[in-house]
C-alpha cells in the first residue's frame, strides 16, 4: 500500500536516475520502465534526499521506522539545525543494481525500510586493517553546503562481483567469508549476509561497512538515528570535521539535549 501511495504521489516528480552513473534527469512514472534494462554491468538507480520530508506519507515511514526502536530513546537529529539534519532518502533501484560499499557519513545509527522487491545486505565490521585493505577513502558530505561537518567513507571495492551462487535466503543473518566473495582481495573476514523483503527495517550499527544488492526492482527508504548510543560519537565526529576539541564526557548531560546541543554548535560555530 505504501509503495502505490509513493508512486502514485510522485509519479509526475523529476527525479535523477542514474545509468551506469551517467543521471539523467525523468518522471518517477518511467523508472519501471527505465529499471527493466538494470543488470549488474549496466545498474540503474535513483537516489531521492528529502523526497518525503514533512509529507504525511514521510510521517507515516518514520513512524514505521520509530517503532523499532525504545520510545524513550530520543532522536537527537529531531534537535538538529535544520541545514545539518540529515534527510531520508527515497532509494530506487533496478535489478542487479548495488550500493557502494560504505560505512555511512556522521556514525549514526542507518535504517533503511524497503518497500518493494528484494535486496541483500552485506555487512563487515570496521577495523583498521580492513579500513586499509578496503582502500576506504573519506567522502565528505555535500549535503550541507559550506558547512563541512560529516564525511562517510567508501571503498572502489564490490562485494558483489559473484552473486549467483552467493546469495542469501533468510533475513537472519548468515555469517559468510570474506575471502569467497573477493578471494582476489585477500578479504579474510567474517561477513554478514540477509536478504531483505518488503516490510523488513534493516539496522545499520554505526561502525559496519555495507554494501546492498537488488535482485529485482526496489524501492526503500533509508534515513539515520542519533539516538542515546549514537550521540557521543555523532558529535565527536563533528568536533573532528570542523576541529573543535570537545570532551563529551565532561560536558554531557543526557537529560539536557538542546542545552547540550547548543553548547557544542556554538563551539562549531554553528548558529543554535
Ligand atoms: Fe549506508
Amino acid at each position: 500500500m505504501l509503495t502505490s501511495e509513493f508512486t502514485k504521489i510522485y509519479s509526475s516528480t523529476l527525479i535523477p536516475i542514474s545509468t551506469s552513473g551517467q543521471i539523467t534527469s525523468h518522471p518517477l512514472s518511467s523508472f519501471p520502465h527505465l529499471s527493466s534494462h538494470s543488470t549488474i554491468t549496466n545498474p540503474i538507480s535513483s537516489f531521492n534526499e528529502g523526497l518525503l520530508s514533512s509529507t504525511p506519507l514521510g510521517l507515516d515511514l518514520t513512524l514505521i521506522r520509530d517503532s523499532v526502536f525504545d520510545e524513550d530513546d530520543l532522536d537527537w537529529f529531531s534537535l538538529f539545525p535544520e541545514e545539518i539534519r540529515p534527510e531520508d532518502c527515497m532509494i530506487l533501484s533496478g535489478s542487479g543494481a548495488s550500493s557502494t560499499f560504505h560505512r555511512d557519513p556522521f556514525e549514526w545509527t542507518g535504517t533503511s525500510l524497503l518497500l518493494q522487491g528484494e535486496k541483500i545486505w552485506r555487512f563487515i565490521k570496521s577495523t583498521p586493517k580492513i579500513e586499509q585493505l578496503l582502500e576506504m577513502e573519506s567522502v565528505v558530505s555535500e549535503a550541507w553546503g559550506d558547512l563541512d561537518v560529516s564525511a562517510g567513507y567508501q571503498s572502489p571495492h564490490t562485494l558483489y562481483k559473484r552473486v549467483d551462487s552467493f546469495l542469501p535466503a533468510t533475513f537472519t543473518p548468515t555469517p559468510s567469508s570474506g575471502s569467497d566473495l573477493r578471494p582476489d582481495l585477500n578479504l579474510d573476514v567474517e561477513c554478514y549476509e540477509v536478504l531483505q523483503k518488503p516490510g523488513d527495517i534493516i539496522i545499520i550499527p554505526k561502525d559496519w561497512i555495507h554494501q546492498t544488492y537488488s535482485i529485482n526492482d526496489t524501492i526503500s527508504c533509508a534515513s539515520q538515528r542519533c539516538g542515546i548510543g549514537d550521540v557521543k560519537s555523532v558529535l565527536g565526529h563533528m568536533a573532528e570535521r570542523v576541529g573543535v576539541e570537545l570532551n563529551i564526557e565532561e560536558e554531557f548531560e543526557y537529560d539536557d539535549a538542546e542545552g547540550i546541543l547548543g553548547r557544542v554548535f556554538e563551539s562549531f560555530g554553528i548558529e543554535y
